[in-house]
């Protein structure tokens, strides 16, 4: 992504949450505060670009959509289910966790998450840490200011580029506590970077976090980067993001990821795949949800 800009995934995703949130009944997810985060004229910005996502999905139906708000609805479909899956699953993996004695919780490349004020009642039974790039983090907080929304005292705020700082030593310079049982989550985040800088940040949780604390993150396989494999959704929206500035370059196996993490310090204690969501989380539904073919979503415990 871009050094000074503000990262335009995090507002997409926030803009499909908002969306979701509006129009979409039953909720995968219910960020019912995603809509205010944006001006009118950044929502109108916003709309126009996801229902332009058509036109990379399936240019014949694009070319055939009656409006802007069918090619919308329509975009939101393909786009929008693992946003919405991968966030209630770290929301219900969190809770989980609360229950089992987590009192802090540490949101990797938070981008628009609404969080701190959207879940009050389990904000003040955490303290809550946004870890996001510096561009990024700095948009939110103004926005927040101009919204004159009152920042929760749990929560801090903490600007770190993943592939220049190590979050150890960055969280350490912070009011985190090292030996509190955390909660981290990282959504949306590790397609970005290498797999270096993934696995150097998962390995910096194991040194900053004490035994019992969680990490919960998705990924693409790594058939979602061979062209003859990936699925038409996934190349759509890597198509999408690269023409936004920020390319999509990693994925892991599935079948490898316990192994791959155990040097870290870290055992793999959920790794859903595209059926194990498609049945958690959107079994029944008959609004054209579907899990993604390639997301899937790992839970792993130091
Ligand atoms: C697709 S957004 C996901 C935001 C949010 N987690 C969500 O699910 O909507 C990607 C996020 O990763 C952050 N990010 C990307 N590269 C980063 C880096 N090198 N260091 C820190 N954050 C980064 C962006 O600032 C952005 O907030």
């Amino acid at each position: 992504m871009e050094e000074t800009q503000v990262s335009r995934t995090a507002l997409m995703t926030a803009y499909l949450r908002a969306y979701h949130a509006m129009h979409d009944d039953p909720k995968i997810f219910d960020d019912s505060l995603a809509y205010h985060l944006f001006t009118e004229k950044e929502r109108a910005i916003l709309e126009q670009h996801v229902a332009r996502f058509l036109q990379l999905y399936d240019p014949a139906r694009a070319a055939s959509c009656p409006d802007q708000a069918t090619a919308l609805a329509l975009s939101m479909r393909v786009m929008a289910t693992s946003i919405l899956c991968r966030a209630r699953y770290a929301e219900d993996s969190l809770e989980k966790a609360v229950r089992q004695g987590v009192q802090q919780y540490v949101i990797l490349g938070a981008g628009m998450d609404t969080f701190a004020f959207r879940r009050p009642e389990m904000v003040k039974q955490l303290q809550v840490f946004e870890v996001d790039h510096p561009a990024t983090q700095a948009f939110k907080r103004r926005r927040f200011a101009e919204l004159e929304w009152e920042l929760p005292t749990q929560l801090q705020f903490i600007p770190v580029d993943f592939t220049q700082e190590c979050l150890a030593a960055t969280l350490t310079r912070s009011s985190y506590a090292p030996q509190t049982k955390s909660f981290f989550s990282w959504l949306g985040v590790t397609y970005y970077l290498t797999r270096d800088v993934v696995f150097a940040t998962l390995h910096a949780i194991t040194d900053i976090a004490p035994a019992g604390s969680a990490i919960i993150f998705d990924y693409w396989d790594t058939d979602a980067f061979v062209p003859e494999k990936a699925s038409k959704r996934v190349q759509a929206g890597s198509a999408q993001v690269r023409n936004v500035g920020e390319p999509m370059i990693t994925g892991f196996d599935p079948s490898t990821l316990a192994a791959d993490l155990a040097p870290l310090g870290l055992r793999l204690h959920e790794n859903l795949s595209p059926t194990d969501i498609e049945e958690r989380y959107l079994r029944g539904r008959t609004d054209g949800y579907h899990a993604s073919e390639h997301a899937h979503y790992a839970w792993a415990m130091k």
